[in-house]
């Protein structure tokens, strides 16, 4: 299975991606992931999305591009879930080009829908693991221990770009620049729209169920 989480930021791709993974070992390729290691590690790359991530803004194409070109190549194989690319039509582009000399079309497109008001309330509560990545969220999915990852036992961390300001310019960097690319979608018939809010269990079983599980 090779498929799209797609979505405005909080609407839960890292969530569901890592539900899907670990239940149908899919590789996860999350470009926020990977930046924010790159930020972490002080590459050259990071140096470069460091500023644009803090603000919320889109980091430029070529260089997300790039890294999710890379990515695509050296797994193999394996079905692959994709979380937070592509965010530009431009990108959407360049993954087609890529996928069609690697041989691999998309199978699904899966757009998780999420009111406003919701996403601003997912986003300020939520921790993340800096060292495997995992999401929490202080009311709706609490670590067992406060502050602490159940999985690797790292500190829990409050994102810069989870502050008030920046939700704000994400929500309105999505709305101008990425949710154009459902149309790209929609007119390619792989676009499956979601209702991604309720249950994170309840939200998985309807992106199987959107697809087809047997197909993952
Ligand atoms: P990225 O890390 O991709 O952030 P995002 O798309 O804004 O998405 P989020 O990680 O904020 O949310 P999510 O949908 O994964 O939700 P989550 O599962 O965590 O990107 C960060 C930055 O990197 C970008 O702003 C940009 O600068 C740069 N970047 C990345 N990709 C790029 C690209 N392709 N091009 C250019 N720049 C790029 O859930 C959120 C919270 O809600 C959690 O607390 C979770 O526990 C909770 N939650 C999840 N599901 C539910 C549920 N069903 N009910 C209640 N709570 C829930």
């Amino acid at each position: 299975m090779r498929v799209v989480l797609f979505g405005p930021p909080g609407s839960g791709k890292g969530t569901q991606a890592s539900l899907l993974k670990e239940k149908y070992g899919l590789v996860h390729i999350a470009t926020g992931d990977i930046l924010r290691e790159a930020v972490s590690n002080k590459t050259e790359v990071g140096l470069k999305a460091k500023s644009y991530m803090d603000r919320g803004e889109l980091v430029p194409d070529d260089v997300v591009i790039a890294i999710v070109k890379d990515k695509l190549q050296s797994i193999g194989e394996v079905g692959f879930i994709l979380d937070g690319f592509p965010r530009t039509i431009a990108q959407a582009e360049a993954l087609d080009k890529v996928l069609v000399e690697l041989g691999k079309p998309l199978d699904a497109v899966v757009n998780l829908q999420v009111d406003e008001e919701e996403l601003v309330r997912r986003l300020s509560g939520r921790r993340v693991c800096p060292s495997c990545g995992e999401p929490y969220h202080v009311d709706s999915k609490p670590p067992k221990i406060d502050e602490v990852c159940d999985k690797c036992g790292a500190a829990l961390l409050h994102r810069e770009d989870d502050k008030p300001e920046a939700i704000r310019n994400r929500l309105r960097v999505y709305r101008e620049q990425t949710e154009p690319v459902l149309g790209y979608y929609a007119s390619k018939s792989i676009l499956k729209n979601i209702d991604a809010v309720g249950d994170i269990e309840q939200v998985a079983s309807r992106i199987a169920n959107a697809v087809g599980s047997d197909k993952f």
